[in-house]
C-alpha cells in the first residue's frame, strides 16, 4: 500500500514537473530572464527598485540605472559651518519597514532624537506649548482640547494597522497593477474613499472639533507636507504618523541608503539625462525579433541611446521634473499633470528673536521647533533646531546660536530672515518641487504605461514618503517580474488579507 502511493506520488511528481516545462502558474518560471533593464532615477524609489529587480531576476541581468542629478534625488544634505543636515526628506517612522530593513542589509547606522519643545503660532501668540513633563503635556492637552489626541492617535493607528498589511503581501511576492488596487487590498472602500476626500471633512466627520484641527492638525499638515486641510486623507494620516514618537534617520544622511542600494544591487550608474522613450523591434543575438525600448539620453551636450527589454520610470513624469517625452506609441502614453508643491528649505546658524513669537525673555525661550497655523500671515510654514546627520541630538545651547531649519513656500528675503533674527552668520537655500500638490479627489497615474514600461511615482498621490517609494518600486519590481513570466495569478489578486492570514 505505502509502496504503491509512493510509486503513484512519483509519477504524478513527474507528470507535473513535465507540465510544468510549459509553465506553472506562480511556480518554476522558465522563461529566460530580460538582458538589460533600465531604471530611470537613482532616488530611493529607483535604487530600492534595483536592489528588488536583482533580488527577482537574478544576477545575469544588466540594470543600467540613469540619473541627471546626484544620486538620493529628494534625499539630499546641505553643508552648514562643516556639518551636513538633512535638506528633503528627514525623517522616517519606525514602522518603515522597507527602510529599515535596507540600513540592516547595507551595515548602515541610524540617529534618533528630534527631541526638544514644540510651539504652535498662530500669528498672534503661541497657542499651544509643549512641556518638557510628560504628565504636564497630558493635562494641557486634554484641558485644550478634551480626548482629541487621544482619538487622533487611535484613528492614525488603525490606519497604519491597516497599512502594514502591505509588507506581508509583499513578502508573499504579491503585485499590484495599479496604486488603487493596492490601497483597496490594504484597506478595502474606506482607503479609496480617503483619497476622495479632504483630510478636513474626513476628520470633521470623525468628530474632531474646529479648535483642536485648526491648532493642532494644520500645523502637522503645514510642516510635513507645506499645504493646509485641504489635501486628502491618506496623506493626511501618513503626515500625522509623521508626529509620532520614535522617529529616525540614517547616520550619515538617508541619501546613504540610495549609494548603497546601488552598490548592492551591482546596477550601473549613468549619470545622463533620459530625454526620450521609444518602442522599437530588434533582432536579438538569439536571431529573434524582440521588442525593446530604446532609451535616448544625454550626457553633456552628447546624445546616446540603448535597447532595453524593461524600463521603469522613477521618477515624477512632468515637463517640469522629469520632461521624459514618448515617442511613436500607439495608443500614445497619456501625459500627468501632476503639479509638484514648491517647498523651500533653508538653513540659518543665528540666534532666533524668539519675541517674535512670545513676550518671554529671550533666555526663557525653551522651545526648539515652532509650527504655524494656517491662519498666522508668516512668511513660514515652520521653524526648528536641527542635528547634524551624524549627531544623535542638538548641540548644548551652551554655544550661541544653533542650527535652525526653516520650510517656506517662497525664498525668504534677507528682509525676512532679519525679522526671524537678531543675528546670523550663515545661510544656505535648497529649493524643491517636493511632494504633489493634493487635491481630492486623486486619480492615480497608471502603474503599466505599456506592456513593460512602469510607473513608479504614481503612487505619490496617495502620499509622498521614502517609504512609499520604496513600496512602488519593490511592487513594481515584482510586477514586472510577474509579467514578465506569465504569472497572472500573483497579480490584483482579492481577498489576499483572509487567505494569508492563515498562511504563516
Ligand atoms: C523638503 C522635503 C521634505 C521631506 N520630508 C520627508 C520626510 O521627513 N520623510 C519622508 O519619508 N519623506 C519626506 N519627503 C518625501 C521624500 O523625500 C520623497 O517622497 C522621496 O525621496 C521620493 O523619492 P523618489 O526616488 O521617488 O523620487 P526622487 O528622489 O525625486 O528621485 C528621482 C530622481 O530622478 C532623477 N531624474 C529626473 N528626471 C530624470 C531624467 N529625465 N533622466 C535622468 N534622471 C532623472 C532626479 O534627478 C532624481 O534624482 C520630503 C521631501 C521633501 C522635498
Ligand atoms: C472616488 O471618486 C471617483 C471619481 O473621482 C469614483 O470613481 C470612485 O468610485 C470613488 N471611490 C470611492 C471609494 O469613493
Ligand atoms: C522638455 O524637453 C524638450 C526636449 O525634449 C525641450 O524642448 C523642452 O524645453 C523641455 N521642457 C522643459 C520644461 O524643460
Ligand atoms: C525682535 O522682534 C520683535 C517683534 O517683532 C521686535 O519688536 C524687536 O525689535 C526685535 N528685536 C531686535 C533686536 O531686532
Amino acid at each position: 500500500m505505502g509502496c504503491s502511493a509512493g510509486q503513484l506520488g512519483s509519477s504524478l511528481l513527474g507528470l507535473w514537473l513535465l507540465l510544468c516545462t510549459w509553465g506553472c502558474p506562480g511556480s518554476a518560471e522558465l522563461r529566460a530572464p530580460p538582458d538589460k533593464i533600465a531604471i530611470i532615477g537613482a532616488g530611493i524609489g529607483g535604487t530600492s527598485a534595483a536592489y528588488y529587480l536583482r533580488q527577482k531576476f537574478g544576477k545575469d541581468v544588466k540594470i543600467d540605472l540613469f540619473e541627471r542629478g546626484e544620486v538620493g534625488g529628494r534625499l539630499a544634505t546641505m553643508t552648514v559651518r562643516g556639518q551636513e543636515y538633512e535638506a528633503g526628506g528627514s525623517v522616517i517612522h519606525p514602522l518603515n519597514l522597507h527602510m529599515k530593513r535596507f540600513v540592516k542589509d547595507l551595515g548602515l547606522s541610524t540617529v534618533q532624537g528630534f527631541g526638544g519643545l514644540m510651539g504652535i503660532y498662530n500669528g498672534e501668540t503661541l497657542v499651544f506649548e509643549e512641556s518638557s513633563w510628560f504628565i504636564v503635556n497630558m493635562i494641557k492637552l486634554i484641558w485644550h482640547y478634551g480626548f482629541q489626541s487621544l482619538r487622533m492617535h487611535m484613528w492614525v493607528e488603525d490606519i497604519l494597522d491597516k497599512f502594514m498589511r502591505i509588507y506581508r503581501y509583499q513578502s508573499h511576492d504579491y503585485a499590484f497593477s495599479s496604486v488603487e488596487k493596492l490601497l483597496h487590498s490594504l484597506g478595502g472602500d474606506e482607503f479609496l474613499g480617503m483619497l476622495n476626500r479632504t483630510l478636513l471633512e474626513t476628520l470633521q466627520k470623525a468628530g474632531f472639533s474646529e479648535k483642536f484641527l485648526n491648532e493642532i492638525v494644520a500645523p502637522v499638515m503645514r510642516v510635513n507636507y507645506g499645504q493646509s486641510m485641504t489635501i486628502n486623507g491618506f496623506v493626511g494620516a501618513v503626515s500625522m504618523a509623521g508626529a509620532d514618537s520614535g522617529l529616525w534617520a540614517v547616520e550619515g544622511g538617508n541619501k546613504l541608503v540610495c549609494s548603497g542600494l546601488l552598490q548592492s544591487s551591482k546596477s550601473n550608474l549613468i549619470t545622463g539625462s533620459v530625454i526620450y522613450i521609444e518602442e522599437k523591434t530588434r533582432t536579438k543575438r538569439t536571431g529573434n525579433p524582440t521588442k525593446m525600448y530604446e532609451v535616448i539620453y544625454q550626457i553633456g551636450s552628447e546624445t546616446r541611446s540603448d535597447f532595453y527589454d524593461i524600463v521603469l520610470v522613477a521618477t515624477p513624469l512632468n515637463r517640469k521634473m522629469s520632461n521624459i517625452t514618448f515617442l511613436n506609441f500607439d495608443p500614445p502614453i497619456e501625459e500627468f499633470h501632476q503639479y509638484y508643491q514648491h517647498i523651500v528649505t533653508t538653513f540659518i546658524k543665528g540666534q532666533l528673536n524668539s519675541t517674535l513669537f512670545s513676550s518671554r525673555a529671550l533666555d526663557k525661550f525653551d522651545l526648539s521647533t515652532i509650527l504655524t497655523t494656517d491662519n498666522s500671515d508668516l512668511f513660514i510654514n515652520s521653524i526648528g533646531i536641527v542635528s547634524s546627520v551624524t549627531e544623535n541630538n542638538p548641540q548644548p545651547s551652551t554655544e550661541r546660536g544653533h542650527v535652525w531649519k526653516i520650510f517656506s513656500q517662497e525664498i525668504l528675503t534677507k528682509e525676512q530672515i532679519l525679522k526671524l533674527f537678531l543675528s546670523y552668520d550663515y545661510a544656505v537655500k535648497q529649493p524643491w518641487l517636493a511632494y504633489p500638490h493634493y487635491k481630492p479627489p486623486e486619480k492615480c497615474p497608471s502603474i503599466i504605461l505599456h506592456d513593460r514600461l512602469y510607473y513608479l511615482n504614481g503612487i505619490e498621490c496617495a502620499a509622498s514618503a521614502m517609504e512609499m517609494s520604496a513600496i512602488a518600486a519593490h511592487n513594481a519590481a515584482l510586477l514586472a517580474y510577474h509579467r514578465w513570466n506569465g504569472n497572472t495569478d500573483m497579480i490584483d489578486q482579492e481577498g489576499l488579507y483572509e487567505k494569508l492570514k492563515t498562511e504563516l
